[in-house]
């Protein structure tokens, strides 16, 4: 088809060819949506990342360049942006978040029988990353009103076993690390916190960065997330020997990173390692984009404050719960938007009605401990109760820097007219 019409852009022709699927699907449904109507209306999506013509001159300047693998000028630059804008001592630029945890665990030095607590409303990697090293994942359960981690859950399954505790800033919202940090320092010092900071760049805890808190953070930069580049995750750290150690991980086991900078005369095996290392084109892309963080973050801060005034008549009449507020020091990225519907049994019914006025929304996150991976591991138990919850009830909505207000308006009055 591109072929065929050189003249037009390929994203246009892909968009076109949405719509038009969209359109025979929805036809199939039975719903009132014609490709045509659906053009006149335009499509919702949930999420879309922020590009310009500076994240595709970044791309062009890489590939015009020949020098495309990672480890040149944008790995150093971004890596350096990366310091600056969080505070972080050593952040090292991966493939991705899932391979950041990996490296994390991995130069943890986790090891079979090592117990490392997990949030059940967690994604696969918050765990695989160190199940896959021999651990032994214990999950705790939400809080009532948040799918994040209940700080009480968590410290109930502390053993002299336990070597990590992963929190996850679930939404950007921020977790409160320096809370579990202060009850472990009394009951289990030597316990690390990793935050899966995946949904977290730019959030802000007491003024410091989500991914700063604990021992090490891992941020995801997949093409859904607030910043990023397609594909590409960082690690932060301040511990100067775990930064050494990830820095061979991530090159093969190698210290080829100090033969690129001159300080050794050959490279050679030192640990075990994989091919973590991001291209430059995925750098330079993540430095265009972190130019540009302080807008994105505004205006999906603002999105935020938009869903909670336009939804808060609903959330008084109990038609859907809300988010708590910001709790005091603590500032959200507005990465995720969600709304718990009370009754989980109606919401495909709404996401139907949201879908016809071509809307999309989506629920999240089937917890771990009760997925089937979760299953075996627990020997079939029963999935602990609040994650559960928000399993069946949790709606994200659309939220994007592009989301225009008239745009979001049409969301809420869409919710306004299907639960009101
Ligand atoms: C909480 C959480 N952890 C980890 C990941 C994995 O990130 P990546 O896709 O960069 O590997 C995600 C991705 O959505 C996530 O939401």
């Amino acid at each position: 088809l591109t072929g065929a019409r050189p003249n037009r852009g390929e994203g246009l022709i892909r968009a076109e060819i949405a719509i038009v699927m969209t359109g025979s699907r929805r036809r199939q449904k039975g719903l009132d949506s014609t490709a045509e109507g659906l053009r006149r209306t335009p499509r919702v999506p949930l999420h879309r990342p922020f590009f310009g013509e500076d994240e595709e001159r970044a791309a062009a300047a890489v590939v015009a360049s020949r020098m495309v693998q990672g480890g040149g000028i944008y790995l150093d630059r971004a890596e350096e942006m990366l310091r600056e804008r969080t505070g972080a001592r050593h952040a090292l630029l991966m493939t991705s978040c899932s391979h950041a945890l990996e490296a994390a665990a991995s130069a943890l030095d986790i090891r079979d029988g090592d117990e490392v607590i997990v949030p059940a409303w967690g994604f696969p990697t918050s765990a695989s990353a160190f199940l896959r090293l021999g651990a032994r994942i214990v999950f705790a359960d939400s809080r009532r009103d948040d799918p994040e981690a209940d700080l009480d859950q968590i410290l109930r399954r502390l053993t002299p076993r336990t070597k990590v505790v992963v929190v996850v800033h679930y939404a950007g919202r921020p977790f409160d690390v320096d809370a579990l940090r202060r009850e472990l320092d009394q009951r289990a010092p030597t316990v690390e916190i990793v935050e899966d900071a995946a949904q977290a760049m730019d959030s802000r805890l007491r003024g410091r960065a989500c991914g700063t808190l604990g021992k090490v953070g891992c941020i995801s930069f997949h093409g859904t997330k607030n910043i990023t580049c397609g594909e590409g995750g960082v690690l932060l750290t301040d511990d100067d020997e775990l930064a050494h150690r990830v820095t061979l991980i991530r090159e093969m086991g190698t210290d080829r990173r100090l033969f690129m900078r001159g300080e050794t005369e050959a490279y050679s095996w030192r640990t075990l390692g994989s091919a973590f290392l991001p291209p430059e084109t995925s750098a330079a892309i993540l430095c265009a984009q972190l130019d540009r963080a302080d807008q994105i973050l505004a205006r999906r801060r603002r999105l935020v404050e938009g869903y909670r005034e336009g939804l808060a008549e609903l959330a008084s009449r109990d038609r859907l719960r809300l988010p708590p507020p910001e709790a005091p020091g603590s500032r959200g990225n507005g990465h995720i938007f969600w709304v718990l519907l009370p009754d989980g049994a109606r919401r495909s019914e709404l996401r139907e009605g949201l879908a016809a006025r071509g809307i999309e929304s989506a629920s999240h996150f089937h917890p771990l401990d009760s997925s089937p991976l979760g299953q075996v591991l627990l020997g079939g138990a029963r999935p602990v109760p609040r994650a559960e919850a928000f399993h069946h009830g949790l709606l994200r909505l659309p939220i994007y820097p592009d989301l225009t207000d008239a745009t979001q308006d049409r969301v809420i009055s869409a919710l306004n007219s299907l639960l009101g």
